[in-house]
């Protein structure tokens, strides 16, 4: 039995043959030709934070996959109403799955540690894995092969970032980070969060740079995301002040590849961290990008549960 709680659950391997059963995935949906390998499943998803696209892609998952979810909010008071033990011990004895979506990452290891079932991380403060899993397949199918090329992120160095920094790694691609110091990777851990040099492949690179326009020099995509994420709140106006000169705008999305993509986990605060014209240019691919969070997390569900 395997968990999903951060990237480096999975090796490159297991990272590829996932991406590939989400593309076989997405091609049956859109010939309206599909199986129902989840049939009689149920999903259990855990929400302390606010969700769209995570509680939609799931719901809607489970669905065509011929299972069933469960929305589990505020009113199971995670963390004050039971131990996490027993409420991993007691999900665990009746649905398949568990997807947590919550505030602290140790909450979601702990959930994990005691569940018999496999745990999915849908986003805590320090990793969104499946985002990086569908921004990968994104990737992947709009420019093929991704060993050896460049994807820039521009902003805070946050729980997103982590992510995509593991799956950089794992899929050999080059991953450039242009953040102000205070909210930039410090670069002597680097090699612990992507699980040691080992769970890198050939290719990957990693460069750490103050400076937008050297990170997305030679990128195939610019990638954002929000300077003020779900929690970090009070924080708000120091990091709009330090991070004003880090939005994505025309001028810099002509600075990258000329094909190059502009991508964005949403949801985006527009006039920040983006400008309205590279939101809505051709070059944004975010809605593909929100679309392919249900594809890739279904390949995701079949290998979990083992019924490939
Ligand atoms: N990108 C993402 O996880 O969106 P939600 O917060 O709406 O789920
Ligand atoms: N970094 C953001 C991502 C939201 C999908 C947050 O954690 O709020």
């Amino acid at each position: 039995m395997r968990h999903f709680i951060t990237l480096n659950d999975i090796n490159a391997d297991e990272f590829n043959r996932m991406l590939d059963i989400s593309a076989s995935i997405k091609e049956q949906l859109k010939q309206g030709n599909y199986s129902q390998p989840l049939k009689d499943k149920v999903l259990a998803m855990i929400f302390e934070k606010q969700s769209l696209r995570t509680r939609v892609s799931f719901e809607t998952g489970m669905y065509q996959l011929g299972g069933n979810s469960i929305y589990l909010g505020a009113e199971i008071g995670f963390g004050k109403r039971e131990s996490i033990k027993d409420i991993a011990e007691v999900l665990s004895s009746m649905v398949n799955i568990i997807m947590f979506r919550g505030m602290k990452h140790q909450s979601v290891v702990e959930l994990s540690r005691y569940s018999s079932v496999p745990v999915i991380n849908g986003l805590t403060d320090e990793a969104h894995p499946c985002q990086a899993l569908a921004d990968m397949f994104t990737l992947r199918e709009i420019f093929g092969e991704l060993r050896g090329r460049k994807l820039a992120w521009v902003g805070d160095a946050n729980n997103v970032a982590v992510s995509l920094l593991r799956a950089s790694a794992k899929l050999g691609m080059k991953f450039s980070v242009a953040a102000p110091k205070k909210f930039q990777f410090d670069p002597k851990k680097i090699d612990t969060l992507i699980g040691g040099k080992n769970n890198a492949t050939d290719g990957y690179e990693i460069e750490l740079t103050d400076d937008p326009f050297k990170a997305v020099k030679n990128s195939i995509a610019v990638y954002t995301d929000v300077w003020v994420s779900m929690g970090q709140e009070a924080e708000e106006e120091e990091r709009k002040k330090i991070l004003n000169p880090y939005q994505v705008n025309a001028k810099l999305m002509s600075a990258a590849r000329k094909d190059a993509i502009f991508l964005h986990c949403l949801p985006a605060r527009r006039g920040l961290e983006v400008t309205d014209e590279v939101m809505d240019s051709s070059q944004s691919k975010v809605i593909l990008q929100a679309e392919n969070r249900l594809h890739a997390q279904k390949g995701l569900l079949v290998w979990l549960s083992g019924n490939l």
